[in-house]
């Protein structure tokens, strides 16, 4: 068998045979080479809302490759579906004035908004206003700005030196927050983070916790970025989780929902104070990507857009972290987990043991979850049913039993 192929986050020695080799998809389920089927627990990577195999998607994708496969958006160009993605996501999102910036991949959206954050200080006359807040537990991305943005210490070691001026605040200690904004206020460009922190394990924030952010940046004109990669289109029962918990950051990143994965898209919707330090005549914006705003990208995120609102798939999360909890409670009480977190369609159960092996068990039972330390991670397709979501927790608790 070949061996060329590096796997992400993955054993670079491991031979391409041990891989599961996913062939197709549909709905909910997935097929592997061998024939054996998998119910989608993760929506792949946290980002099929949508699920697989959808006519709708496949067709406005080929109808774009049709038109206009490929084009660039570098002045002085454009397309209308570039355009119609970014007017329709500023118009779910709470930044409805705003401005849309198109990457390819959540990394790309991380690295742009913190770029952002700095200029627009700049920009505004702050030029000593350097320093990014991040959190502990927090995930946003390879790339250099968001590897040093992470609170997920492992990722961030072994690259040599990272971006300078991050400081890393405990997870949900608004105090110790304040105490870093007290000292080092007049200097903080920007505070980044997940409203739900995601890959670090699902952790939904302590109440109050995010409008306490929104108030030390306030104080201190410094900007907030929520990371919505994971969290947007519909994932915490909301279009966005900005929404769920009534927080209004000043950038928004997303990426993977937006486009339920079926083309690469990502972008930092920014509010329309912020532009405003961007929009001087002859200030020209010197980042961005080959691929932004790529047409058959966009014309994947206007029909996802247009599918999640068809099908009522904002609510339909609501009804998943329902069933979820009705199954979770279930599990508390035969003494199975110990707890469980969550909001919406993204959960973690406490399993209270290391959940490699479980999460290996339970694939081998045909379910697909995460395990993060003694968590087993659920993020389905925003379209799994009653019965597919019972399956989940009886295959959790075969498996913990
Ligand atoms: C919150 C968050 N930000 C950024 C990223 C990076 O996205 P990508 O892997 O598309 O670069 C991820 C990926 O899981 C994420 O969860």
């Amino acid at each position: 068998m070949s061996h060329a192929l590096m796997h992400p986050f993955s054993e670079v020695g491991k031979s391409e045979a041990d891989y599961i080799n996913i062939v197709s998809a549909k709905d909910s389920t997935l097929v592997d080479a061998n024939g054996k089927t998998y119910l989608d627990g993760m929506a792949s990577l946290w980002y099929c809302q949508v699920g697989h195999g959808r006519q709708e998607l496949i067709e406005a994708i080929t109808d774009q490759l049709n038109q206009l496969a490929t084009y660039n958006i570098f002045d002085p160009f454009t397309n209308d579906r570039a355009r119609e993605a970014a007017d329709l996501i500023a118009a779910k999102s709470p930044l409805s004035d705003g401005r849309v910036f198109l990457g390819c991949s959540g990394s790309e959206a991380v690295d742009t908004a913190l770029k952002l954050a700095r200029m627009v200080q700049q920009r505004r006359g702050h030029g000593e206003k350097q320093i990014i807040l991040r959190r502990t537990h927090g995930y946003h991305g390879t790339n250099f700005g968001g590897t040093t943005a992470q609170g997920l210490a492992p990722n961030r070691e072994g690259w040599g030196d990272l971006v300078p001026h991050f400081i890393e605040v405990p997870n949900d200690n608004i105090e110790e927050a304040s105490k870093i904004f007290a000292e080092h206020g007049d200097r903080i460009a920007a505070v980044i983070s997940e409203p739900v922190q995601g890959a670090g394990g699902v952790w939904p924030p302590e109440d109050g916790y995010l409008q306490g952010l929104r108030k030390l940046c306030d104080q201190h004109g410094s900007l907030l970025i929520f990371d919505e990669v994971i969290c947007g289109f519909g994932r915490t029962g909301s279009w966005f989780a900005s929404q769920t918990f009534g927080v209004t950051p000043d950038l928004i990143t997303f990426a993977k929902g937006v486009t339920s994965g079926y083309q690469p898209l990502s972008g930092v919707i920014v509010s329309s104070e912020v532009a405003d330090a961007l929009t001087e005549p002859g200030f020209l914006l010197r980042t961005g990507y080959t691929y932004s705003g790529h047409p058959c990208a966009a014309a994947a995120a206007v029909a996802n857009i247009n599918l999640i609102e068809s099908d009522g798939l904002v609510d339909r999360a609501n009804h998943i972290g329902k069933k979820t909890v009705e199954g979770f409670d279930a599990l508390v009480a035969d003494g199975v987990i110990k707890s469980y977190r969550g909001v919406g369609a993204i959960w973690a159960a406490d399993v209270g043991r290391d959940s490699a092996e479980v999460k290996m068990a339970m694939l081998e039972k045909g379910v697909f979850c995460r395990g993060v330390g003694e968590s087993i991670v659920w993020c389905p397709p925003l379209i799994m049913t009653d019965e597919e979501i019972g399956t989940f927790i009886e295959v959790l608790h075969a498996v913990l039993s």
